[in-house]
């Protein structure tokens, strides 16, 4: 990870960011043009980042220089990759630029050992052909579900 790069609590302070990292984890096939920013206002999309920092809401953000560059989060809600109402759904996302070094998957495993003392499993959907996919794959997510050309996929806990 770049040695500047440093890992915090992702709050209801860090609200507008939410929606940044939320707009960012939205595939976008390669070639496709970017996706207009009020997409995240969508009523499927928005309850992702709305009022973060509920109960329940459990984050990490990556900072440079002070700057926030990723994050990741979990809340229980009724999203792409819902299970059940016991499961959290798991976002995240780097600004491009900051990918393919390791952060990515630093905010995943903070998050996940945080999330092992609040639910037995997470969930999330990811675009099939994501690359993302490969991550998630790596650190123990298995797939439930396949459908629309996204995935549903699961992690144990405990
Ligand atoms: C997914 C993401 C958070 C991973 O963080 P990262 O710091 O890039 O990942 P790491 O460097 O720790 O690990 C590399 C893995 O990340 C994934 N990855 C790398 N670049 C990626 C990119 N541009 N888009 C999606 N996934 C990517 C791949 O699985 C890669 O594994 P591989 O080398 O076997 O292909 C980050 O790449 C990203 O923000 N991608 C765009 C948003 C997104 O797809 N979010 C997930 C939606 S379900």
């Amino acid at each position: 990870m770049p040695a500047n790069v440093v890992l915090h609590p992702l709050t209801a302070a860090h609200q507008d960011f939410v929606w940044t990292a939320l707009y960012h984890a939205i595939y976008v096939a390669p070639g496709d043009p970017p996706l207009p920013p009020e997409i995240v206002h969508l009523p499927d999309i928005a309850p992702y980042a709305a009022d973060f920092g509920r109960a329940g809401d459990l984050g990490v953000i990556a900072t440079a220089g002070d700057q926030p560059i990723g994050a990741a989060w979990a809340r229980r809600m009724h999203g792409y990759g819902y299970v059940d109402d016991d499961t959290p759904e798991l976002s995240i996302a780097l600004l491009p630029g900051w990918r393919g070094a390791g952060i990515g998957s630093l905010l995943l495993e903070r998050l996940l050992g945080e999330l092992s003392g609040d639910a037995a499993q997470v969930s999330l959907s990811v675009v099939w052909e994501n690359p993302a996919r490969r991550l998630y794959e790596r650190l123990g997510f298995v797939t439930v579900a396949l459908e629309g050309g996204s995935a549903t996929m699961v992690k144990r806990l405990r």
